[in-house]
């Protein structure tokens, strides 16, 4: 992927995190993934009063793109405020693992402060389907 991707695919991010709804922990996420057919889908935090029904962005902009019929995602951006760019969660790994295996991961804070690791790296030695054949 170009660097152009990337930054589209952040700003993408960015403006999805407006969209957060977190009157619990203030906290605004926005996530996009970009998909083999060159789409992408966007998503923010939603929480709940009921703390566990609340769904990361992360997740939010996967089942999007999964639920339109995708197959294939490239790379997911992740934006938060923090002094570093903030990392995905556990459960968000154990989906990317699930749909999204091969993509990699670009966080970012408001400022602009990156990184970049693959979902491989993120969560080494995952259960998965293979882990029951
Ligand atoms: N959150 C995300 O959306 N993605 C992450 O990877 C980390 C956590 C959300 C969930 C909750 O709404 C808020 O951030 C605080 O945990």
């Amino acid at each position: 992927m170009t660097e152009r991707e990337v930054d589209a695919l952040v700003s993408c991010a960015m403006q999805a995190r407006e969209k957060a709804y977190a009157p619990y922990s203030g906290f605004s996420v926005g996530a996009a993934v970009l998909t083999g057919s060159g789409e992408i889908y966007t998503g923010c935090n939603i929480e709940n009063a009921s703390y566990g029904a609340t769904c990361c962005a992360e997740r939010v902009a996967l089942f999007k793109a999964i639920s339109q019929g995708e197959s294939e995602i490239l790379m997911i951006a992740v934006v938060a405020e923090g002094e570093e760019a903030v990392p995905p969660c556990g459960i968000c790994r154990q989906v990317m693992i699930e749909l999204a295996p091969q993509a990699v991961v670009v966080m970012s804070n408001l400022e602009g402060k990156r990184e970049r690791w693959t979902v491989q790296e993120l969560l080494p030695n995952a259960f998965a389907k293979s882990s029951m054949e």
